[in-house]
């Protein structure tokens, strides 16, 4: 009998902070989405920033996969804990004067703790998703979006004819550019970005993807899977 009551007394002591701590977290995935932009949380996906996978005790600029660490952060010998961490997010270029992170801090002492409660939980060993299986989920509509998805890229491996470009044409000031379904579009040559991606996202050799950006539908990626096969790929006639 007074096991049971301890622990029916032990519950509600305990559930009201394991509430408070899951809100945090749920706040702090939510608040997440702004460092998703250039953060992954899978291991070794870099974007514009290194991967956060396994931060907690990891040295600062110390991931082997990201190659564009500054050298002040290189050199800057601190390892990753919640303190070292506060304080990067309430202001990365005073912690570390000539970093390159393009982030201005976070001022909020509440944000920043539910923005390291939710990292603490996510950067674990094991607690992003497998990357096959992510890939299956955002198939499924999307689920993933809000936790992992941020800024994520689609992979272009496996491209529908819209998006696989057979031929580019350059003439005068246009572009035009001929997918699988035999359509070609015209481009504004400003208007259209030739970028690169060698990643395992990235397209296949020889099959590069055009993927629409902007707003206004005038404007366009192609990325190739290499530098040297975008000058093959374009022929210069009118
Ligand atoms: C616009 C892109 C961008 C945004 C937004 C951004 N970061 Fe970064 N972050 C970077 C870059 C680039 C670096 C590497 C900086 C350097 O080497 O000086 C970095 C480095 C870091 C590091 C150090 C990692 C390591 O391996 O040492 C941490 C931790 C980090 N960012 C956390 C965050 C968090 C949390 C947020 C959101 C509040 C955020 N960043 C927002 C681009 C960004």
């Amino acid at each position: 009998m007074h096991r049971i009551l301890f622990a029916a007394l032990a519950a509600i002591l305990a559930s009201p902070t394991a509430r408070a701590q899951q809100d945090s977290i749920t706040r702090g995935e939510h608040d997440f989405r702004v460092c998703a932009a250039c953060h992954s949380l899978e291991t070794d996906r870099n974007m514009t920033g290194p991967s956060l996978a396994n931060l907690w005790g990891r040295k600062a600029g110390s991931l082997p996969s990201f190659d564009r660490y500054s050298d002040a952060l290189k050199a800057s010998a601190i390892i990753w804990d919640d303190r070292s961490l506060d304080a990067w997010l309430t202001d990365p270029a005073r912690m570390v004067p000539d970093n390159e992170m393009p982030f201005e801090g976070i001022k909020d002492s509440r944000v920043r703790a539910d923005l390291l409660a939710f990292l603490k939980e996510a950067t674990k060993p094991g607690a992003a998703p497998e990357r096959t299986a992510q890939n299956r989920m955002n198939g499924m509509g999307g689920m993933m979006g809000g936790m992992m998805g941020g800024g994520r890229a689609p992979n272009l491996k496996a491209l529908d004819a819209t998006q696989r470009v057979t031929s580019i044409s350059h003439c005068r000031d246009t572009y035009r550019v001929t997918t699988a379904d035999g359509k070609t579009r015209p481009f504004w040559e400003r208007n259209l970005r030739l970028k690169t991606d060698s990643s395992q996202d990235g397209p296949q050799s020889g099959a590069p993807a055009i993927v629409s950006a902007g707003m206004m539908g005038d404007r366009a990626d192609v990325i190739f899977a290499a530098p040297g096969e975008i000058s093959r790929t374009i022929e210069d006639h009118c």
